[in-house]
């Protein structure tokens, strides 16, 4: 009988595609997929370290899967990923029932592992190297949506950010060939995929290894020209790499979606120089204002770190201040964490954890009331929406504008997948809500 596997993925999109890989492999190896922990032969834990927040997670997570492999000691576990990579032998103390510990980047290769652990009596190790990289092509990807990918342009990211910890745990910037990425896109479009997301952790810093002339503005423009391509998304840009070429892309091209996600981490130009990330207050306004500029309304949203060491409550307003500067159509915001191996580890972790909890809420309540006025300027309009899945709440189906706004509508099943027009008739500071008029 087939073997069965659960994957749990923690963390981001990135993640999200790697566990898409790690499945890929699986079902080479004949395995077949489960929802059910109790069922599975297999539990991958496909895990994330930039908060420490996300590497308990994966601790409370191994404890109640101790308790499935002391029933069924056959049971093979394996703990992958940016955690992985960077706490191996913490996670091979704390947790010795575990078979594999790798690190990203291991997901062809992730079935042979699993198949030889179990031939083995030790745990298996394997951590990503800079020396010795995992190719950048991968064959086999299990894809979970039929008309939606992501698509790695480039791995690791050659930026030293004082707070993160990726440059460690994915190492360094290494960029695919342009040809493998239009002819994988291709194939997606011929399997009838609409919406392609780029990923990269600096995905605007692209530039191809056998062709110094294709950045990631001509990139975009290519993929652009792939017949069938409905929607291009990428994630996620550097402001200080955010060329005025792509901007114009973002302006001409309608198949790229009308939605920058330009991550700014603080509104102190202080902070910013603290946090080494090579822009200031005035210079990340510029961009902004820039794409403000353009003839197409474009949608930005973004990632806010708070309580940085050092952050002063004046730099805290600072922040403050650039969310209603900019009005983002939507933010991420955290507490900042200290992570092992970074630079701001040798600065003190000053800002008291109620006071980071307090400006954390501070800075979300004013975010939502601009999201909520925002989203009132939807009232009564017509948006595009490609439906993506069943809804949560009382209405059926769920979308994304090409802005990327969640609309919440009424409407068949078979609409997944399409593109539809809504009519929007309400609001909220998150999503709003509509009625379906017609299929696109
Ligand atoms: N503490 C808190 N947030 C962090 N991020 C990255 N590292 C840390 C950290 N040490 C946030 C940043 C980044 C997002 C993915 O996670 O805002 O853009
Ligand atoms: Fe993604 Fe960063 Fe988490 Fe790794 S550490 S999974 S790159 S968010």
């Amino acid at each position: 009988m087939a073997k069965k596997y659960l994957i749990e993925t923690f963390g981001c999109q990135m993640n999200d595609l790697d566990s898409e890989k790690i499945a890929g492999s699986f079902h080479q190896e004949g395995m077949e997929a489960t929802n059910d922990a109790s069922l599975a032969d297999i539990i991958i834990l496909n895990t994330c370290s930039v908060r420490e927040k996300a590497v308990q997670k994966v601790y409370a997570r191994l404890g109640e899967i101790k308790r499935h492999k002391a029933n069924r000691p056959d049971l093979v576990v394996g703990v992958v990923g940016c955690m992985a990579q960077l706490e191996r032998s913490a996670i091979l103390k704390r947790a010795p029932f575990v078979n594999v510990v790798a690190g990203p980047q291991k997901g062809a290769v992730m079935g042979d592992l699993v198949n030889r652990s179990v031939r083995s009596r030790a745990p298996l190790v394997d951590m990503r190297t800079d020396e010795d990289p995992a190719p950048l092509e991968t064959e086999h990807i299990l894809r979970q949506s039929p008309w939606r990918a992501s698509v790695t342009i480039s791995e690791g990211c050659n930026r030293c950010c004082a707070y993160c910890v990726v440059p460690i745990t994915r190492g360094k910037e290494r960029a695919r060939e342009s040809a493998g990425i239009f002819g994988e896109i291709q194939g997606l479009v011929e399997r009838g995929y609409i919406e392609i997301m780029l990923l990269g952790q600096t995905v605007n810093s692209y530039v191809d290894p056998t062709d110094a002339r294709m950045n990631f503005a001509r990139l975009l423009n290519g993929v652009a020209a792939i017949p069938g391509v409905r929607r291009i998304r990428f994630t996620s840009p550097h402001p200080a790499d955010f060329s005025d070429e792509l901007l114009g892309v973002m302006e001409t091209c309608p198949q790229v979606c009308n939605h920058i996600h330009l991550p700014v981490q603080s509104g102190s130009t202080g902070i910013l120089k603290a946090m080494r990330r090579d822009y200031t207050r005035e210079s990340y306004l510029r961009v902004v204002e820039k794409i403000r500029g353009l003839q197409r309304p474009i949608a930005i949203s973004t990632d806010i770190i708070v309580g940085f060491p050092g952050e002063t409550d004046a730099d805290f307003q600072d922040t403050l201040s650039l969310l209603d500067a900019v009005q983002y159509e939507s933010a991420f915001s955290f507490k900042y964490s200290p992570r092992p191996y970074t630079s701001a580890l040798n600065l003190p972790d000053d800002v008291g954890d109620e006071e980071k909890g307090k400006r954390l809420s501070m800075l979300q309540d004013r975010q939502r009331q601009i999201q909520f006025r925002r989203n009132a300027a939807y009232l009564d309009g017509i948006v595009e929406v490609l439906v993506e899945s069943r809804a949560r709440s009382r209405v059926s189906l769920s979308g994304r504008t090409s802005n990327n706004k969640i609309v919440n509508f009424d409407g068949p099943e078979n609409l997944m997948g399409k593109l539809v027009q809504v009519e929007i008739t309400g609001y909220g500071p998150n999503s709003l809500k509509g009625t379906w008029i017609r299929k696109l």
